[in-house]
């Protein structure tokens, strides 16, 4: 079962206008048939009818009849739920419009799964703050989900992410960003989510780059201080040395 959910929300629509009045005086009859897709288990079938700019009722498969919004609305809705044939007619609407085609497509999107191939690293330090990036590539669908955790738990500032951007391809790249402040040390690591994915893809950050840096600068400073010693010692032997032979 896959925990992330990939489409967040998908229409399938389609529209009717009719010239309702006989003597052309510009009174329309407008409705629109449409799907609302969430997964798919979470599927409605909704019909929003319109007269004279006005919106008059509602079929939602979900309650499963007509709820009517105006005086006109709720004496049509009333009748249209009273009446066999409507009832029918809208199960076979909801099956052909909506579940036949979405299941198409979400086998087409399924069959065309791409894992995100994830990076991170180390972009830029600038004094003692660093930022990290993490970085996905080569996903399809688009919908994902980057995250950052500090020994755990969510982090949500100093992030910064950018658009799911297209290779050029069907497939998508996206990077977040976060700027890690001095003082706050723990274990950082970034989580990536997706549909194509069974488990999010986590991964580490290695502080000890920055730890064998401040090593160096370390073991400088120490070299700095014995050849310091060594100089001052051989400058005060010299000078013993030259006082000895005068
Ligand atoms: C359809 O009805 C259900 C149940 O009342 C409701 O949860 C859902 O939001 C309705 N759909 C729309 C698009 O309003």
């Amino acid at each position: 079962m896959r925990s992330f959910p990939y489409l967040l929300f998908l229409c399938l629509r389609s529209w009717s206008a009719v010239d309702a009045a006989a003597d052309g005086s510009g009174y329309f009859m407008y409705v629109d048939f449409w799907c609302s897709v969430g997964s798919r288990q979470q599927l409605e079938y909704l019909i929003d009818w319109y007269f004279n700019e006005e919106y008059t009722m509602r079929y939602n498969s979900t309650v499963g009849d007509w709820t009517g919004f105006t005086a006109a609305g709720l004496i049509t809705a009333a009748a249209f739920n009273e009446d066999k044939h409507d009832v029918l007619q809208r199960k076979v609407e909801k099956q052909m419009m909506c579940v036949d085609n979405v299941a198409k497509i979400l086998q087409v999107i399924e069959e065309n799964f791409v894992e995100p191939s994830v990076t991170l690293a180390e972009t830029s330090r600038r004094g003692p703050n660093v930022t990290l990036e993490c970085s996905a590539y080569d996903f399809y669908p688009k919908l994902i989900r980057v995250a950052w955790l500090r020994d755990g738990q969510e982090v949500t500032s100093g992030v910064t992410f950018s658009e799911a951007m297209t290779n050029g391809d069907w497939t998508y790249q996206v990077h977040s960003y976060l700027e890690l402040r001095p003082g706050r040390p723990g274990r950082v690591s970034c989580t990536v989510e997706h549909a194509s994915l069974r488990e999010p893809k986590v991964h580490h950050w290695d502080s000890s780059v920055g730890r064998s840096e401040m090593g160096f600068l370390v073991g400088g400073v120490c070299a700095l201080l014995l050849g310091a010693v060594c100089l001052s010692a051989g400058l005060v032997k010299y000078r013993r040395t030259r006082s000895n032979l005068l």
